[in-house]
């Protein structure tokens, strides 16, 4: 059974804008955000997920976006490991040693990049080509390519290629907002996200790359959760629709417009455990 760790949303708010998303043009209606937080629990847990939690923060306003304080992964003869990030809000860097102790407690290996005045925010902007072949790591907005560049090295010695990718859209400034992988051969993209450096080399690393407009990619359509064969995502397109069932995959919208004030969806809100 997959395992997802999530962060409820006790703490949950937007106080300052870190991401263009967070005008802070309408306020978070708080019993909202519970009610969709609990939706998109029990839609996990129906896709067959088994869910972890690790308990909210005060003042920590953000934590519930799970997916961004630490990079998980496993490897065999290296075993499971997480690789802490550098956030680069000051409230956001406060939540990593909340998860690091989370993960050390259940005897992961902490690799610590020593990122200095670098940048790497997690699962962000580092996702997984599903099989575990190879890393994409993107930057421009949130990880440097400093940073981008240590997680590579680190990861290269045990064996782990990681693909460096530019991201150019501000409205796409992690990459879980542009790339998602809907299996081995086939992810969906947002191209106006990426230097034209980028978009070849994901054209190289997948066989079928499906394209997702802009309006799709800045309604957070690419910021979905494969999983038991669903697509969990906070709105649908008939196009969207139309990939997804050429790729096996049953649509489920759930509703998240509380955290897309902050910037975030379905995908940002949890972390998937190896
Ligand atoms: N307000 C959060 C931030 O700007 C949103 C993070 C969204 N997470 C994600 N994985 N895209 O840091």
């Amino acid at each position: 059974m997959p395992k997802v760790l999530l962060c409820p949303p006790d703490y949950f708010d937007v106080v300052d804008q870190k991401n263009p998303y967070m005008t802070g043009n309408s306020a978070v209606d708080h019993v909202k955000a519970r009610k969709q937080w609990d939706t998109l629990c029990s839609v996990l847990q129906q896709s067959g997920c088994e869910i972890e939690t690790i308990e909210p923060v005060a003042a920590l306003e953000d934590m519930v976006f799970a997916a961004n304080q630490v990079f998980v992964g496993a490897k065999d003869g290296c075993g499971k490991f997480v690789v802490p990030s550098h956030m680069v809000y000051a409230s956001r860097e406060r939540e990593v040693p909340y998860f690091v102790d989370w993960f050390r407690q259940r005897d992961y290996q902490v690799i610590d990049l020593k990122l200095g005045s670098d940048y790497l925010e997690g699962h962000g902007d580092l996702l997984w080509h599903p099989d575990g072949s190879r890393i994409y790591a993107a930057y421009g907005f949130r990880s440097t390519r400093g940073g981008v560049e240590k997680f590579s090295a680190a990861m290269s010695k045990m064996g782990i290629p990681v693909v460096p990718l530019e991201l150019v859209d501000p409205y796409c400034y992690h990459l879980d907002t542009c790339l998602c992988p809907l299996n081995n051969e086939a992810a969906l993209i947002f191209p106006g996200a990426y230097s034209a450096q980028a978009l070849t080399s994901l054209h190289k690393f997948w066989p079928r790359v499906h394209l997702l407009t802009a309006d799709e990619a800045h309604r957070f359509m690419g910021n979905g959760i494969v999983a038991g064969g669903n697509y969990i995502a906070p709105y649908m397109t008939p196009q969207l629709e139309g990939i997804l069932k050429g790729e096996g995959l049953t649509p489920v919208v759930i509703d998240t417009s509380e955290f897309e004030k902050a910037g975030g969806s379905c995908f940002c809100m949890k972390i998937a455990l190896p």
